[in-house]
């Protein structure tokens, strides 16, 4: 055999063995998101203050406190409730997200986009960033509660 017999066969070998040890294109697929999911933390990064919001609350009277807020801290410039706007629709937002999470996210816009990969993810989407708002946890409950009534 020549060198270049030798190149080619061994080429040959290899396509065969690769093609021999890939598992089925879907399992490799399952592998990969599950690896994913595991990375990141539903909750957000731990050094972002959440207040203490850990459920979203039922309550009428903060509901209602909280439709107010929404309104009179601007929110409702840049969010609707079933399309996206200058901001991400936020119908059905207490349930794609963690309640950690959205308290991370209202109390601390800038620091999520910059450590969160999800909330980085989502901001690509958007030319301009959400305002900061000075919320106290209480204010944050109060309008989360009312997210959570959309
Ligand atoms: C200037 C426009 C603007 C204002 C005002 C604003 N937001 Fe946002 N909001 C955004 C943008 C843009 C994003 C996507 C993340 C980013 O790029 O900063 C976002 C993301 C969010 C998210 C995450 C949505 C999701 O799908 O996970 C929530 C919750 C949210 N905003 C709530 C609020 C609340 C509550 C207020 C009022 C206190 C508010 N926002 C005020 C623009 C705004």
């Amino acid at each position: 055999m020549n060198n270049n017999a030798i190149v080619f066969s061994t080429i040959i070998l290899l396509v065969i063995a690769t093609a021999a040890c890939d598992p089925p294109q879907t399992e490799g697929g399952d592998k990969t998101s599950q690896q994913q999911a595991a990375e990141v933390d539903e909750d957000g990064p731990a050094g972002i203050d959440d207040g203490g919001i850990t459920s979203v609350s039922d309550d009428p009277g903060l509901i209602e406190e909280g439709e107010g807020l929404f309104a009179s801290q601007g929110c409702v410039g840049c969010h609707a409730m079933d399309r996206d706007s200058a901001g991400p629709s936020l119908g059905g937002v207490t349930e794609r997200r963690s309640t950690p999470w959205l308290a991370k996210m209202i109390m601390n816009p800038h620091e999520m986009v910059a450590q969160d990969p999800q909330a980085a993810a989502m901001s690509e989407n958007f030319p301009a960033p959400m305002l900061e708002n000075n919320l106290t946890p209480e204010q944050t409950k109060a309008i989360i509660a009312y997210l959570g009534a959309q």
